[in-house]
């Protein structure tokens, strides 16, 4: 049996498998999901510096208060280390947070045309001072990046330890690629043989065996991200299914009951209705719900009347009465 409590990147973590960034998605709510399933560790979305040192108040909120347990690690994204340190700065003035990860990874063009996210790929000087300058304030500094070429990744991911970095999270895709194409799982697992301890994966886990195989290759944790979307329950299963201890309130959604699924998505859907609103409620229980019930009698007409549904608490009404559905 694989025990908790780890040190990863100079965090301890619960489980190596972790909930991965995601624009509109890694909310406080999603993420307090994930945690109670098992995450050793969430992400919160990609938070722009230059909204923080701006006062943006949309930005501001991202951040949220200080109740939420750890770990947690915030996703910054700026063009220079002087933005990214202010941005720190106000965000640990806010909360605490248990590291400050750098986004090089993001290839969406409102990033990169402002000279960060994947755009810092190309520029290791201002990548390189980046993470020094970060470190100034005293917690781990991770970066997450993408591949490029070979050669170019390996010299990438040696220019950001020698900087500081306490852990790389690799995404085995190029920029260009975006989010098409399969992950090159290959790349990633050899960059953690040659960076022993030091790198993460990210790029299609679907499954256990995904999570198996970057772990096996020395990869030191890895990244549930669409994946997470796709089945609500990954974390519990792959956790399980590769032999890390779970507690008992986690064990039943290894293989949930159909009630324990849409208590689930009304559980995640009445906290996001909440705290981050009506609309993100209902987006992300669709979503949770395209994911269960594949090939069960109903699951259809259950989709379509959520999908009707305007207003969370007719959702969670309709979805609260499914007493006997596909059972
Ligand atoms: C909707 C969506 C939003 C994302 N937002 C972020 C982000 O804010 N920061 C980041 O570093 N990566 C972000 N990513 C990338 C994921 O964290 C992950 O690296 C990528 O999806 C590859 O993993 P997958 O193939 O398992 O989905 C996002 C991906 C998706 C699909």
């Amino acid at each position: 049996m694989n025990r908790l409590e780890r040190r990863i990147g100079g965090v301890g973590v619960r489980s190596p498998i972790w909930l991965a960034p995601l624009a509109g998605v890694t909310t406080r709510t999603f993420r307090e999901f994930h945690r109670r399933l098992g995450a050793g560790l969430v992400h919160t979305e990609m938070i722009s510096a230059i909204g923080l040192t701006h006062g943006n108040k949309k930005t501001r909120d991202m951040i949220g208060d200080d109740d939420e347990p750890g770990p947690v690690a915030l996703q910054l994204f700026a063009p220079d280390g002087e933005e990214l340190v202010r941005g720190a700065g106000i965000a640990l003035g806010m909360r605490r947070f248990d590291v400050i990860e750098i986004n090089m990874a993001c290839p969406m063009p409102k990033v990169t045309k402002r000279g960060s996210g994947a755009y810092l790929l190309e520029n290791p000087r201002e990548a390189g001072r980046m993470v020094s300058a970060l470190k100034s304030l005293g917690l781990p500094v991770w970066v997450k990046l993408r591949k490029t070429s070979p050669q170019g990744t390996a010299d990438f991911c040696r220019m950001l330890i020698d900087s500081g970095t306490d852990l790389l999270i690799l995404h085995g895709r190029t920029p260009a690629q975006r989010y098409d194409g399969a992950a090159d799982k290959e790349i990633v697992c050899r960059m953690a043989g040659m960076f022993p301890g030091m790198l993460a994966a990210s790029g299609d886990f679907y499954g256990p065996e995904d999570a198996g195989a970057y772990l096996g290759a020395g990869c030191v944790a890895v990244l549930a991200a669409r994946g997470s979307l796709r089945d609500a329950f990954l974390i519990p299963k792959t956790l399980a299914a590769l032999g890390f201890e779970i507690s008992e309130d986690i064990r039943k959604y290894v293989n949930p009951a159909p009630r324990d699924q849409l208590d689930a998505v009304i559980s995640i859907g009445r906290a996001g209705s909440a705290r981050e609103g009506e609309r993100f409620a209902i987006v992300l229980a669709r979503r949770m719900l395209a994911g269960m019930f594949k090939g069960f009698t109903g699951a259809g007409t259950l989709r379509q009347e959520c999908a009707a549904c305007k207003k969370w608490v007719d959702m969670e009404e309709f979805l609260t009465g499914q007493n006997d559905i596909m059972l």
